[in-house]
């Protein structure tokens, strides 16, 4: 076993993967656990390609919980469901690669998953308790380029798993196998992963479950604000799975959602039905200017400070200049004010801004010079992007 240290810097050379945050899609947020099946899924991958999703990023299609056979074979290998995903695992990711996506799949560490704990998934030995070297061996041969190992109380059934080295056996293990794997730690947060597991994984979660309300954005910004200097190229906080597309939040938190995620340099794993999604909803999760915030490759995660209360600035610096983001998380909208070349927030300085500073659309309109307007308004729990690029 590997040392950890100390002060959670890295000690161990792990596969040089996710240099930038991962994009890509998630089955879980939007059809939880009995509702996955092949087609169903293949019409998801289709509809990713239709929207320009692929396109404009997001290709890492992860099939979440609920998609393994209630038992393993007589060899002791993981098998799908037989029924909703008949031609088998490899096939499936063979059919997503033909589609340009990279395949993921779902683990956990102990004897469960986490769907035979909260979704009474009837199966039996479905974690890789014992068998992981079996299991990178069976994915790897499947052609699976990320895996999210969930720890689902890894520790009960007799396991006697503790947090790092749990993890750690399957990193090993997918590392033997020699393909490249991204490897996705979750463990809600619980044991400070943005202090050990950047040595086993490339990205780790951060916070219990994100759910389908403005409540939780917030708590999971709270979070973030606090770790913004634990997370880089190869080794990234993940805030959870988006939300954005799904009942639960209006436009403009879905928005600032986004937006937050991106200034956060979190994964973006969308979490919505790409089938059924509205236009407005496209637009936001493909917005070229807001991606491209989350995807610089300085992999600086933004910074937080309130400069009022409910009222947060996140500053993000980029390989050109910076990004700022005003969130507006009180009841009642406010006014962001422009004059003289800086911006202010009921009469407080908020900071000077060079003048080519411009205000980035949330939903695909044109980006407009911050100089354009004296006021800007910001509506509850709405936001503001501004790129902040001094001209050379
Ligand atoms: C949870 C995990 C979710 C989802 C689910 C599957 O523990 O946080 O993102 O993967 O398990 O059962």
């Amino acid at each position: 076993m590997n040392q950890l240290s100390l002060d959670g810097a890295s000690h161990r050379e792990k596969p040089p993967l996710a240099l930038t945050p991962p994009l890509g899609w998630n089955s879980w947020n939007c059809f939880r656990c009995y509702d996955i099946n092949e087609s169903k899924l293949l019409e998801v991958a289709d509809a990713l390609v239709d929207s320009g999703m692929l396109q404009a990023g997001y290709d890492t299609f992860v099939i979440d919980d609920c998609w393994q056979a209630y038992a393993r074979g007589s060899d002791g290998r993981l098998k799908a469901h037989p029924r909703r995903f008949p031609s088998g695992m490899q096939a499936l990711g063979a059919e997503l690669k033909s589609r340009g996506f990279k395949f993921g799949l779902y683990g956990s560490p102990g004897r469960k998953t986490c769907a035979m704990i909260y979704d009474r998934y009837p199966g039996r030995g479905l974690g890789s308790y014992g068998r992981e070297d079996l299991d990178a061996e069976t994915f790897a041969a499947w052609g699976v380029d990320f895996l999210k190992y969930d720890w689902c109380e890894a520790d009960e059934d007799g396991t006697d798993l503790k947090y790092p080295d749990a993890f750690e056996r399957m990193a090993l293990a997918l590392e033997a196998t020699g393909r490249p794997i991204v490897y996705s730690i979750s463990e809600y947060g619980r044991t400070q992963p943005w202090a050990w597991a950047g040595e086993y994984g490339h990205m780790w979660r951060t916070t219990p479950d994100i759910e389908k309300n403005w409540a939780s954005v917030v708590s999971i910004g709270e979070t973030h604000a606090k770790i913004s200097n634990h997370s880089g190229p190869g080794g990234w906080n993940d805030a959870d799975m988006l939300q954005v597309g799904n009942p639960g939040l209006s436009s403009d938190e879905a928005a600032t959602h986004f937006a937050l995620w991106c200034f956060f340099a979190a994964p973006l794993m969308a979490g919505n039905d790409p089938r059924t999604m509205g236009e407005d909803i496209r637009k936001l999760l493909t917005n070229q200017r807001l991606l491209r915030i989350n995807q610089d490759p300085l992999g600086i995660a933004a910074s937080c400070a309130e400069i009022a209360p409910g009222v947060d600035l996140w500053t993000r610096p980029l390989v050109q200049g910076e990004a700022w983001l005003i969130v507006n998380k009180s009841e009642h909208p406010i006014d962001i004010e422009y004059r003289s070349g800086a911006i202010s927030f009921d009469r407080r300085l908020i900071a000077p801004v060079p003048a080519q500073a411009q205000i980035l659309p949330l939903y695909g309109e044109s980006p407009a010079a911050i100089s354009e307007r004296s006021v800007w308004s910001i509506p509850s729990h709405g936001c503001l992007p501004i790129s902040c690029r001094e001209d050379k």
